[in-house]
């Protein structure tokens, strides 16, 4: 038998999304309280009215932690026009449209510069010092909502004013994804040239795929 965690950890729930939210936020609470230069980050939260969503939980709060990480580094370089502006992350979800959902996170740090905008999602692409950076949050964090739930995600910035990341998810995925998740699969057996999947619940072979 398999690690039953790392299975359980692979399949989609529905899930409450600020919960999700506000436990990356949790551990993050030292990052956000020490802050930067003495200075902490002040979180606001404008979360809507959003129904459960089907979703990877653990890949999801992977990508909130990513995007938030950023934004607290966003903070690091002096920016003189922030000397009495507090440094905050505002974080805001709402019902995108009857099937999918948004989550906008949005910070006032640094800025990202037009001419690099478009290569932020590339793997390895960082402008953090050798050791600080490894330039892969963001490319994961595509892959994790782009491949795996069929979203969004877009990040508009100015330089000197902040950045924000909007992300817009679908509250289900498609059926048959969640049923290879959430169904112990009975019975795996090969007949000829096709793999067929039989599930646990009442259901009729519903996979059959040619073996390549
Ligand atoms: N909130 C933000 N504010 C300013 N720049 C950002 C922000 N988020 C991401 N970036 C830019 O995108 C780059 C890539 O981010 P990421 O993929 O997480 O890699 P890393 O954080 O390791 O550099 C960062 O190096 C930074 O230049
Ligand atoms: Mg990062």
């Amino acid at each position: 038998m398999r690690n039953f965690s790392r299975l359980d950890e692979a399949s989609i729930k529905s899930v409450n999304i600020h919960e999700g939210i506000d436990s990356t936020l949790l551990i993050l609470q030292h990052k956000l309280r020490t802050g930067v230069n003495n200075k902490s980050v002040e979180v606001v939260k404008r979360y809507g009215q959003l129904p459960l969503v089907e979703c990877y939980p653990s890949q999801l709060n992977q990508v909130f932690r990513n995007i938030l990480s950023n934004a607290v580094d966003a903070f690091e370089e002096h920016n003189s026009q922030m000397e009495d502006q507090p440094f905050t992350i505002e974080i805001t979800t709402s019902l995108a449209t009857a099937e999918s959902i948004l989550i906008q996170i949005k910070d006032n740090g640094m800025g990202i510069p037009a001419q690099i905008l478009n290569k932020l999602f590339d793997p390895f692409f960082t402008t953090k010092p050798v050791g600080k950076g490894t330039g892969l949050g963001l490319s994961i964090s595509h892959q994790i909502i782009v491949e795996k739930h069929g979203g969004e995600i877009n990040c508009a910035s100015q330089r000197g004013q902040g950045t924000c990341f909007t992300i817009q998810i679908p509250i289900s995925q498609p059926v048959e994804a969640s049923y290879l998740a959430e169904n112990t699969l009975s019975q795996i057996s090969t007949a000829g040239d096709s793999l067929i999947t039989t599930f646990a619940a009442d259901l009729k072979p519903s996979l059959s795929k040619p073996l390549s």
